[in-house]
């Protein structure tokens, strides 16, 4: 065997399988396909749960997989606790880890916020903590930094499967893991199920970056050529000799931001700038062992065929700022001013907001922190307010020690809470009203409408931290820091010269503040750890497991809802106002398809409760349908569920009493969301059978007992006037997801597997 290495200092004394295990289940895969790998099937591939067995087409297979680790952040972590709580397992069966830095709204700097969050959000991190505590999960609380950041440095290694509860988890691609972003749900029981992507992209990176430009850059672009849809599934696989000029926190910002063009993931092969950064996180052990495993698990194969490639030649690759309001709206640097004054985009800059889990590293903090020294050499100051987010602790507590923060502040800049603050719209913003039209300039991912600061007249570009900072210094959208002038204190012109950084610290990090909780290590301890959720609390609620399936048809469902056209996730359960009752099934469902519209009416949240006759609010209505022990359908469009992959759109409609969802098409991820409930998401073999369904209406589903892969189910509808009709539906359960129909939701499943 070759060197082993410990996964993390927090997973007592847990190696990383970088061996025998790995190898030999890629050495099963690789006498099935018999052609050379690419690096993310390696990955994939050695993380199987049973390779012998496993059927491997790619795009088409659904491969069940053994993560490493799984890491949530604190808004989506509350339904995941709840729901494996529910589950009635003792402890997860994967390392886990809770981050706290999504519900800290920045108003007046890091100190004052973060009390304040503490405060208002007492009762979400006591569960949180208290949950840790007690089913074996790692809990970071509020200040100790960003997710993805706190990722990076203490557990990413080049060859992970990780799972992560927030959309930007492939950060940790800079590190060499595949990193994917899902929604919450089974996983922490250890057991993931996955399509092996649709499509594996090569991104060729040749020549070497220098000056103005940074690994933004190179992601800027790749959303530019591509576009916001051009990833969709993917996963991006960065190679070639350019990597070597990027760091591992620059590549990490590449992978971060690959989910803006809806990519699955992104990966660099491991290389030397990982190294050196595992060594400066105090991980040389891990950058030893993966120097040993390189060619046989972290670089693809040679010849490996991709489905597309793509070629960036660094040395010519510019400076890029990309939006408004998308991300891959894309534009040079140089060219910002005239294309403003063309688009009429607000040239004032009214904000510069750096840091984020996009670009927070230390790396980033120095060089923007040379940049705003040379104006601080000449007496002058940011124009445009300025704020500085710190991806961690740590990188808060180095940049303070040496000096970067200070600098940065000097300019008139704001350090903010270790947390996602206003890149989350947690930000209490106020130099300007609602509607106002203005341009703010961040070096986050971001920059749909109102994502920031819910104005939907802010107009939001996302560039690299070093070329915030310049902006900040002009104020201006037409001030090119490449190439124009600003003036000293004492009135004398001067250029600004191209930002420089260490990508490490020479003195190494300083961990600042212990912020970390671990759980208990003995058993009978954690066992003896109660959580707190208060009975009245209008924001955190147990969950009870759902129904088991009683073996029986579905007879007579009444039809709750047809609904016309477009049914986002949004359309079934709103977001807004309604996201602080996320750990709240019950309060949360007050909003179950209230943006649907009502095909009888035309109208939303107006339908006839057909026990009274009344007109009366969806909720309304699914409430008294339940509360009479009565089941029921909704009927859709096409595409139903697309948007954002929230489960609470699925629990919402099962909680409420639900069974089965019947429409045109799925979005594929809703419609897995809705099995893992234990609902039964159906379409119509003849599209046109949509149109036979009246509100009036009843459903019966029958032949259940039967339920197999490919093979349709029968409805029949009886109408109010007593005649029936047949129709013949389709589903795309596989027999993993059959049983978790059978025992009401893949979670019930889950406990019976580990009691068995
Ligand atoms: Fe947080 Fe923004 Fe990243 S919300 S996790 S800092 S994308």
């Amino acid at each position: 065997g070759g060197p082993k290495a410990h996964m993390s200092k927090f997973d007592g004394g847990k190696t990383i399988e970088y061996l025998k295990k790995r190898i030999s289940r890629l050495e099963v895969v690789r006498k099935k396909l018999n052609r050379p790998l690419t690096l993310s099937e390696k990955v994939l591939y050695s993380h199987l749960d049973k390779p012998e067995s496993q059927e491997i087409v790619r795009g088409k297979s659904y491969l069940n997989l053994r993560p490493d680790r799984v890491a949530m952040q604190d808004a989506t972590a509350q339904m995941a606790m709840l729901q494996f709580i529910s589950s009635g397992i003792e402890q997860v069966a994967v390392p886990s880890t809770i981050h706290c830095d999504h519900l800290i709204e920045a108003q007046t700097g890091g100190k004052d916020d973060l009390a304040r969050a503490k405060d208002i959000n007492k009762e979400v991190y006591d569960f949180l903590a208290t949950a840790s505590a007690k089913y074996g999960v790692g809990f970071w609380k509020p200040g100790s930094g960003i997710i993805h950041q706190i990722v990076l440095e203490n557990y990413a290694f080049p060859g992970l499967l990780l799972i992560g509860t927030d959309s930007h988890t492939p950060n940790g691609g800079g590190l060499g893991g595949l990193c994917i972003g899902v929604v919450i749900g089974v996983k922490l029981t250890g057991e993931m199920s996955g399509w092996t992507s649709a499509k594996d992209v090569n991104l060729k990176l040749t020549g070497e970056m220098s000056g103005w430009t940074s690994a933004k850059d190179v992601i800027l672009k790749v959303a530019g050529l591509l576009t916001v849809k051009g990833g969709t599934g993917a996963i991006m696989e960065y190679h070639g000799p350019g990597t070597e000029s990027i760091s591992c926190t620059g590549m990490g910002t590449i992978c971060n931001m690959g989910a803006e063009i809806g990519a699955t993931t992104s990966i660099f092969p491991f290389n030397e700038r990982m190294r050196r950064y595992l060594n400066a996180t105090n991980r040389k052990e891990i950058g030893d062992a993966a120097a040993h495993y390189r060619e046989q698990l972290l670089t693809p194969d040679q010849g490996c065929q991709y489905d597309q490639l793509i070629e960036i030649d660094l040395n010519k690759l510019e400076p890029l700022i990309n939006g408004p309001y998308t991300p891959d709206l894309m534009t040079r640097v140089s060219d910002l001013g005239e294309t403003a004054k063309k688009n009429g985009w607000p040239l004032e800059i009214k904000v510069g907001l750096i840091g984020s889990c996009t670009n927070s590293s230390y790396e980033d903090m120095e060089r923007s922190a040379s940049i705003a020294q040379q104006a601080l050499d000449h007496g002058i100051k940011a124009k445009s307010s300025f704020t500085i987010t710190p991806g961690s602790e740590q990188v808060r507590a180095t940049i303070t020690r040496d000096g970067q923060a200070q600098t940065l502040s000097a300019i008139g800049g704001m350090v903010l809470a270790n947390a996602c603050g206003p890149c989350i719209g947690q930000w209490n913003r106020k130099d300007v009203k609602k509607g106002e039209k203005n341009t703010i300039v961040t070096s986050y991912n971001r920059n749909f409408t109102g994502r920031n600061d819910a104005n939907p007249g802010t107009h939001c570009f996302v560039t690299s931290p070093e070329i915030v900072t310049a902006l900040v210094l002009g104020g201006r959208l037409d001030f090119n820091p490449l190439k124009d002038s600003l003036t000293g204190s004492k009135g004398e012109k001067f250029q600004l010269q191209a930002p420089n950084g260490k990508e490490v610290p020479p003195k190494g990090y300083d961990p600042g503040e212990d912020t970390y909780q671990e759980p208990p290590k003995q058993p009978e301890k954690r066992r003896a750890v109660s959580v707190h959720v208060d009975a009245a609390s209008n924001r955190l609620q147990l969950l009870s497991p759902f129904a088991r399936w009683d073996k029986k048809d579905l007879v007579d469902l009444p039809v709750l809802i047809k609904i016309k056209g477009k049914c986002t996730t949004d359309h079934i359960s709103a977001a807004g106002p309604w996201l602080k009752y996320r750990g709240h099934l019950d309060n949360i469902s007050n909003n179950m398809f209230i943006g649907a519209i009502n095909a009888e009416n035309g109208e939303a949240n107006k339908l006839k409760n057909r026990l009274t006759g009344e007109y009366q609010p969806v909720p309304d209505v699914a409430r008294q349908y339940k509360a009479k022990g009565i089941g029921w359908v909704a009927v859709g469009d096409d595409n139903y569920g697309e948007g954002s992959s929230r489960e609470h759109a699925a629990l919402e409609p099962r909680h409420l009493g639900g069974r089965a969802i019947i429409v045109k098409s799925f979005a594929r991820i809703h419609e897995t969301n809705l099995k893992k409930q234990g609902m039964l998401p159906l379409t119509f073999n003849n599209p046109a059978d949509y149109d036979k369904i009246q509100p009036d209406d009843t459903i019966s589903l029958t032949g259940l007992a039967g339920l197999a892969p490919g093979k349709p189910v029968k409805a029949v509808i009886k109408h109010k006037d007593g005649k029936k009709e047949e129709i013949s539906l389709n589903h795309s359960f596989n027999d993993q997801q059959i049983e978790w129909f059978k025992a009401g939701s893949a979670l019930n499943r889950m406990a019976d597997v580990f009691a068995a």
